[in-house]
Order: C-alpha cells, then sequence, then structure tokens
C-alpha cells in the first residue's frame, strides 16, 4: 500500500536525545540505545509510540529503566499509550545485529572487512528500533567498542581509548544521517580554517595503500568550504570534518553529519587511474555532500515527499560551484545533454513523477532525474524569476528562518515570496505535475515589430491526465542578419497557454535566439530552417544556444539519414567542420559540437515526432554520420592531434580536460581513416587514464582493440576501479548483435563480483547504456538483464530495482521489442519473494 502526502502527521513523540552503544562483531553486533522521548505538543492527546524496526533480534527493553515485555512486528514495535508516562521518558532497548550478512548495504553492513553505514532513506531501522522519520531530530553521543583501529562517527570525537571511541554530535538531526565506520583505515589529512576562525581538520579515510589518491578530493573539499562561505556565507560548524571512502555502495555518496560516506569510485583518483570526467564528476561529488551540510542536514525534510527540497538545491548550488571552477558554458550544456537523456526519458514514460511526488511505495525509488536534476532547474528558474539579488535574501531568509527544522516545499517558496513580494503560486505548479512542457514558437515581423507567438503544451503523464500552464521563464535575445545582437538576453515570462511577445523599433526582421542558458526545462518546438540554425551555430552570443543549434542541426540531419538513408549534406559538414576548427573557441566546446547525438536520445526524439524509432538503422546511421564527418575532416585531423598534445606532466583543470576531450574527438574520426593506427600509438604513448580509455575506445568502436583490452586488463588487473572501466568499455563498444553475448563472456570472468555494485553496473549496465545491443531484436538484452535483475534482486534490491529502469522506454519500440520487453517485466513480476523496491518498478513499467 503506497504512503501518501495528504496523509502526513506529525510525530506522536520527539527525541530529545540519543545515546547508542555498538559491540560490533560480523555475525553479531550489538546495538544498545538510550533514546529520551516525550510527547509532541503538536498532536495534543495520548498516543501509541510507533518504533520502526526491521531484521532486529530484540534482546531487552524498558522504559525508565523498567522492563517490558515487547513483541516486534514485521516492521517495527508499538509502545501502547496506556503503558507510557505523561510526560518525558526513556526508552531503553538491546538489539543484535548482522553486518556480515547484510548484503543489501542499507542500515550497517561490511565491506571488505570495515564496517559502515547507509542510512538515508530508511536504513537506520535495521540498525535500532527508533522514529525513523526525518522531521524527528536529535543530538547523538555514540560508542563504539571494536578491535579495528579506526573508529568513526557523527560530530566531534570526546573520548577514546584502546578498543573503544565515544563520539558527540550536538547538532540535532534526523536518524537518516546517523553513520558509523571502523575499520583498518589510514588518513589523508588537512585543515582548513572558516571564515569565524574555527580550525577544522579534514580527513579522508581510505585502506592502506590509496591515501595517494586523496589529493584531489581534498582539493575539492578545501575549495567547496571556501566557495560556500563566499557565495553562501555557510560557514562549517563542527571540529572535525571526515570523510570515507568504501568500494560497496549503492549510490555515489552519503551527507552524513560530520561523516560523509563515499563510494570509493567518487573519491579515489590518480592521473593514471582515473580520467577527467572522473575527476569533474569528483569534484561535483565532494562539493555535493558538502553543501549538504546546510541545505539538507541543518535544514532537513519534514518527510520523504519534500526530498528535492534538500537534493534539488544541493544539486543546483554543485552546479553552481562546478561552473564557477570550470567553463560556465560547458557545464550547463553537460548538465542539459544529462537531463535530457535521464530526466526528459523518465518523464515520457510511465515512471514520470512530480518533483515532489505526492504516493510512493518504497522511498529509495524516487532518488531519481526528476527530483535531483528536474528539482535543480526549478530553482534556477526561481532565480532567473526572482533575479540574482531576490535569490540571495530569499536564501538569507531560508536559513535564518529554517535552521534547525524540518522544512517542506511550501515553506521554501513562502521564504521567496516573503523575501522578493512575488506571488508563486502558479510556479508551485512545477512541483506538483510531472511531465516535460512543449513551447510551439512562430513568430512575425511587421513595421519593425518582431513578435514571438508561444503556446505550451503540457501532455498527461500516468495518473495525471490533467495539466496546466506553467510559468516558463524564457531568455531570449535577437541577433540582425549580419550577426550583430539587436537585444541582448532578456527574460520572458509565459504564463498562459498562449501568448505574444514583441520587440519594436528593429531595422530588419531579426534571427531569435530563444531559450537562451536553457532557461526551462521545456522541449522548444519551432520550424527553424537549416540556413538559420548555421546562423546561430556562427553567431549566436550565448553559448548555451550556439551549441544547441548545432546539435539540433545534427539531430535533423541524423532522423532523415535513420527515416530516408539521407547521407549528410555538404552544409551540415562545413558548419561543423568551422566550428571544429575554430581556434578562437574553447576546445571543450569544440569537443561537445562535435560529439553526435546519442542514440537512445535519437530514439526519444523520432518517438515524439511520431516514428517507431529503429535501434539497428540508428546505429547505423550514426557510423555513417561518424564516418561522414571523419571524411570532411580528414585534412585536419592529424595536425588537430598534434597540436592538442599537452606537453608536459598531467593536470586534471578544466583548460587541459578541455584539450584532451577536443584530441579524442578528433581521434575517433581519424580512427575511421587510419584503421586505427594512430589510436594505437596514443593508447601505448599515453600518460593518464583519459588517454588511455578514449584511444581504447576509439579502438573499440571500429572493432579492434583487442590486443590493447589485453594490455590493459595485465595493467591494471588488481586495480578495482580501473578495471570497472575494461568491463563497461567492451560492453559499452560492442556491435548490436555481440553486447548479450559478451555480457555472458564477462559475467564468466573471475573478477566478474556481482556482489559489488559498482562491478554490477560496470558490466550490466552498460549493456542497457549501448542503445542498439540491449534492444537488439533477438531480445537476448532484454533476457539477459531480467535474469541479472532476479538474481540480484534478494540480495540487493535497490541496485536490481534501479537497473530496472533499462525498461521504461518500452512504449518507443515496435510491437515486437515492446512484447519481448513486457515478458521480461512478466518474468520480474513472477519471481519468488520479489522485494518491494523491483516489484514496484516493474509494477509501474508493465502497466505503461
Ligand atoms: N543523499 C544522498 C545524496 O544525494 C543520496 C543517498 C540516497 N541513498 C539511497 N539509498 N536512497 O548525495
Ligand atoms: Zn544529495
Amino acid at each position: 500500500t503506497p504512503i501518501r502526502l495528504v496523509d502526513y502527521l506529525p510525530p506522536s513523540h520527539l527525541v530529545d536525545s540519543v545515546a547508542l552503544t555498538f559491540r560490533l562483531h560480523p555475525q553479531a553486533t550489538r546495538v544498545l540505545s538510550q533514546v529520551c522521548l516525550r510527547p509532541n505538543p503538536a498532536r495534543p492527546g495520548r498516543h501509541d509510540l510507533r518504533l520502526d524496526g526491521e531484521a532486529l533480534r530484540l534482546i531487552g527493553a524498558a522504559v525508565d529503566g523498567v522492563p517490558i515485555a515487547a513483541m516486534p512486528d514485521e516492521t517495527g514495535l508499538t509502545l501502547p499509550a496506556s503503558s507510557l508516562p505523561d510526560g518525558p521518558f526513556t526508552f531503553t532497548a538491546e538489539v543484535e545485529i548482522a553486518p556480515e550478512a547484510n548484503t543489501a548495504l542499507e542500515g550497517l553492513y561490511m565491506s571488505r572487512g570495515m564496517y559502515c553505514t547507509q542510512c538515508e532513506a530508511e536504513g537506520f531501522r535495521k540498525i535500532t528500533f527508533y522514529p525513523d522519520r526525518p522531521d524527528v531530530m536529535a543530538p547523538f553521543r555514540v560508542r563504539i567498542e571494536s578491535d579495528l583501529p579506526v573508529l568513526l562517527s557523527n560530530g566531534n570525537e570526546v573520548a577514546n581509548g584502546p578498543g573503544w571511541a565515544e563520539w558527540h554530535d550536538p547538532w540535532p538531526k534526523p536518524a537518516y544521517l546517523f553513520a558509523l565506520v571502523a575499520g583498518d583505515l589510514v588518513a589523508h589529512s588537512a585543515g582548513f580554517t572558516t571564515m569565524s576562525g574555527r580550525d577544522v581538520a579534514l580527513n579522508i579515510w581510505v585502506r592502506p595503500g590509496d591515501e595517494a589518491r586523496c589529493g584531489y578530493a581534498m582539493d575539492s573539499l578545501i575549495r567547496s568550504m571556501k566557495w560556500d562561505e563566499d557565495v553562501y556565507g555557510r560557514e562549517y560548524d563542527l571540529d572535525v570534518f571526515n570523510i570515507v571512502a568504501v568500494d560497496d555502495f549503492n549510490m555515489g555518496a552519503m551527507e552524513n553529519k560530520g561523516l560523509n560516506i563515499f563510494n570509493s569510485k567518487y573519491v579515489l583518483a590518480l592521473p593514471e587511474t582515473a580520467t577527467d570526467d572522473d575527476f569533474a564528476r569528483i569534484e561535483a561529488i565532494i562539493a555535493h555532500e558538502y553543501f549538504h551540510n546546510w541545505t539538507g542536514n541543518r535544514i532537513t525534510c519534514r518527510d520523504w515527499f519534500q526530498l528535492c527540497l534538500k537534493e534539488g538545491l544541493t544539486v543546483f548550488r554543485d552546479q553552481q560551484f562546478s561552473s564557477d571552477m570550470r567553463s560556465a558554458a560547458v557545464k550547463r550544456i553537460e548538465d542539459v545533454l544529462t537531463l535530457r537523456a535521464r530526466q526528459f526519458r523518465e518523464d515520457d514514460g510511465p515512471l514520470a513523477h512530480p518533483v515532489r511526488p505526492e504516493e510512493y511505495i518504497e522511498i529509495n525509488n524516487f532518488y531519481t532525474a526528476t527530483v535531483y536534476e528536474k528539482g535543480a532547474e526549478l530553482i534556477g528558474m526561481l532565480k532567473r524569476l526572482v533575479g540574482d539579488k531576490g535569490y540571495a535574501k530569499a536564501l538569507d531568509l531560508y536559513f535564518r528562518r529554517h535552521d534547525g527544522q524540518a522544512a517542506t516545499i511550501e515553506d521554501w517558496l513562502a521564504v521567496f515570496e516573503d523575501a522578493t513580494g512575488r506571488d508563486l503560486s502558479r510556479f508551485k505548479l512545477w512541483y506538483s505535475e510531472a511531465g516535460t512542457p512543449r513551447l510551439k514558437v512562430t513568430d512575425d515581423f511587421r513595421d519593425g515589430r518582431f513578435s514571438l507567438h508561444v503556446e505550451q503544451v503540457n501532455l498527461p503523464t500516468p495518473g495525471q491526465p490533467d495539466k496546466h500552464p506553467k510559468v516558463i521563464p524564457i531568455a531570449v535575445g535577437l541577433l540582425n542578419p549580419n550577426g550583430d545582437e539587436v537585444v541582448p538576453t532578456t527574460v520572458l515570462e509565459l504564463t498562459e497557454t498562449r501568448q505574444s511577445f514583441h520587440f519594436d523599433g528593429l531595422a530588419a526582421r531579426p534571427v531569435p535566439s530563444i531559450l537562451r542558458g536553457f532557461s526551462a526545462p521545456v522541449v522548444l518546438e519551432r520550424a527553424t530552417t537549416p540556413e538559420e540554425r548555421a546562423f546561430l551555430l556562427a553567431h549566436d552570443t550565448d553559448p548555451f544556444n550556439k551549441w544547441e543549434a548545432g546539435r539540433a542541426l545534427a539531430k535533423e540531419v541524423l532522423a532523415r539519414m535513420v527515416t530516408d538513408g539521407a547521407q549528410p549534406g555538404p552544409d551540415w559538414l562545413d558548419a561543423l567542420a568551422r566550428v571544429a576548427l575554430d581556434e578562437a573557441l574553447d576546445p571543450a566546446f569544440r569537443a561537445l559540437a562535435l560529439r553526435l547525438p546519442g542514440e537512445d536520445d535519437m530514439a526519444q526524439t523520432l518517438h515524439a515526432a511520431g516514428h517507431v524509432p529503429d535501434p539497428d538503422r540508428i546505429h547505423a546511421a550514426r557510423q555513417r554520420m561518424a564516418a561522414a564527418l571523419a571524411e570532411r575532416l580528414d585534412p585536419a585531423l592529424p595536425g588537430l592531434i598534434d597540436a592538442l598534445a599537452e606537453p608536459g606532466p598531467f593536470t586534471p583543470e578544466a583548460r587541459a580536460a578541455g584539450r584532451r576531450a577536443l584530441r579524442l574527438a578528433a581521434l575517433g574520426l581519424m580512427t575511421r581513416r587510419d584503421g586505427g593506427a594512430r589510436a594505437a600509438a596514443v593508447f601505448r604513448a599515453a600518460n593518464n587514464m583519459t588517454e588511455e580509455v578514449g584511444a581504447l575506445s576509439c579502438l573499440l568502436d571500429v572493432g579492434r582493440g583487442q590486443e590493447e583490452l589485453a594490455l590493459f586488463e595485465s595493467r591494471w588487473g588488481r586495480d578495482r576501479l580501473v578495471m570497472d572501466k575494461w568491463f563497461t568499455l567492451q560492453i559499452l563498444h560492442a556491435a548490436p548483435a555481440e553486447a548479450a553475448a559478451k555480457v555472458d563472456r564477462l559475467t564468466a570472468h573471475p573478477d566478474f563480483d556481482w556482489k559489488n555494485p559498482n562491478r554490477f553496473r560496470a558490466v550490466i549496465g552498460a549493456l542497457s547504456a549501448n542503445h542498439a545491443g540491449f534492444h537488439h531484436a533477438s531480445g537476448a538484452g532484454y533476457r539477459v538483464l531480467a535474469d541479472w535483475l532476479i538474481r540480484l534482486d534478494p540480495l540487493n534490491p535497490q541496485t536490481a530495482a534501479r537497473m530496472s529502469t533499462a525498461f521504461e522506454t518500452r512504449a518507443r519500440y515496435d510491437a515486437d521489442r515492446q512484447a519481448l520487453m513486457a515478458d521480461q517485466l512478466d518474468r520480474i513480476l513472477a519471481a519468488p519473494a520479489l522485494s518491494r523496491d523491483l516489484a514496484e518498478m516493474a509494477g509501474r513499467m508493465r502497466r505503461g
């Protein structure tokens, strides 16, 4: 039965403090808890106390020291109102849990001999009996008993001795922010002095041997701390900030108060082992988790429906940080690429849901692109609507008014209304209605007046047949025919279904640049000539729309290649070549312009245009497109590859990364001309993982690289994170008819450890990212994915459920493929003891 937002009730009891003792043991850890509670004045009358608890062996419990005969059920323990004192009281309990047997990686579990926790969203109930909901906040005191050398929890360490340590976190927090780590770890340490002069010890804890790989993460952390002070006035609030890298982790990372726990993939990096993309992701995720200290921890969510309150805002903040550290234009383009690939796709299928969902069965299924990435877009729109000053005022008020609270989207919007005087009741629809609005734009020009006529279409999504017009900020600029900007960026506010906007006093019909900076998460539909797109690609002053013009052009060309078997015309090739070779442009931008539209993206676009996408034809057309581009650029490629070689040692910063990206794009094209000679040379000469993996990908793309793969394996066979890449590359670049068989072969490899989420994703996740391979007409891709999901689900339901979203695009394809996918969803749904997680996902996708 689903949990509903409308059923929210404040907690019956509040917690004043918590004290926990952990006697760690792999098979039998004892957890002693002392929870000081009192009735919640917001819920007058006497109430039962419900404590959440799952898979706990209860040893004993007492209220105010008097033992109680408590009988837990499957999900917790109820203490009847009649048995509870009127005022404050203390609940104590002792439970036993088995971290070594915890394969779900939720609660307290073990990863290669180290104890660690993941409590968001509802993992704390697998540790002890507790009101496990985010609106119950309390200070925690934690004692850890273990022979392991490093014992960590939230807050500051207050005492330790041989075999034990005690931690105290003074900041009231919900249980989902609790964390504990114990292991044989070493620290890479540094310090930071906050703006008010507090000295903070910074530690990144890793396995012995990995300490040399923490430099970039530490540098990112220090820059994040400084940036949050400079830009948001937010200061860190404890004496120590610990980060721990864990090899077995379901997600990216977790913002536990004072003790962030990370998937080691997003901490450990050396030039030889990590690519430029890895470095950029580490920087972004370190920042993201650090920024949660204010947006998430000091101010948390009242309930899980409000998840976007912390996640949307924190993603927005980490995006701002990355664009300040790197190129803002490139960052925006990359973020929009991700948004379209993941969130638009989600919005377009059976899993569509509002940024603030109104019901769920399993909350872990709602850590989605919609909550995170679209949630961040909503913040960006708000900022554009109220302006930078209005945004700064609103955020100051938010931190002042809600510090220490568990807040809601209503609270968030009220802060903007109170700080700026703007009515946001219509804007709020963005939080409650799912789906991607479509903007249909036409224009006319008469007597010096240029008019844009805009219509918004909000199509139905599952469970939401009727939609309302949204408030849509549309950033627009106008260029005159010789390429000069005559009207700089202005924000039009669309509030109705149809509206016209006028620009007067123009000497000639201008070329409009619409939705600059991608000012709203919408699909722009406007009939434009290829000449106009090429004009904007050459002249637009807005870097996002400059790129967008080239992108749209490429997608139109590719769509025709798929549907009519056409060849790309010289105009497109020339326009793209001009950008690719324009030395005045940022190499990273040129690399992005050269990146061809992805196959899944094309399938989505063709489907939206009323076609039934054929994955084989899309794949073949994209190959032909790359070949044509390679032919057009052929004479320039060797010079480009030479000129972009970075002399000297590797540096991870954006400028050098951009040059490497362009160089590898050129290398990919050259590989289609020279049969791989140059790529093989780059592979052998590489002194960094970006070029090593980049050159290898070029070779695999043209059906070569077997020798290099073997070399790579012998070089990196002992390095887990690097070997993940070795697995992924082979699946990602497998020919469509061979992808499923490749999965069979690689899952039989002795290093395929399917219980490790990174390795599982490296192989099975890569299959769903190989569009033509996954959707091969034989159905083998669907079958092998379903096989592995059914196998993983009993051990790790969270990761299985997440990976099942490969089936969310079913409705796009032909009847045969739809039936094949439906068969696999039925097989999943028929699996014995199917988890709530996977049952919810497969059920929603099966219903369509
Ligand atoms: N709050 C974490 C982050 O955004 C994500 C943790 C989600 N974990 C989960 N099991 N649902 O950084
Ligand atoms: Zn987050």
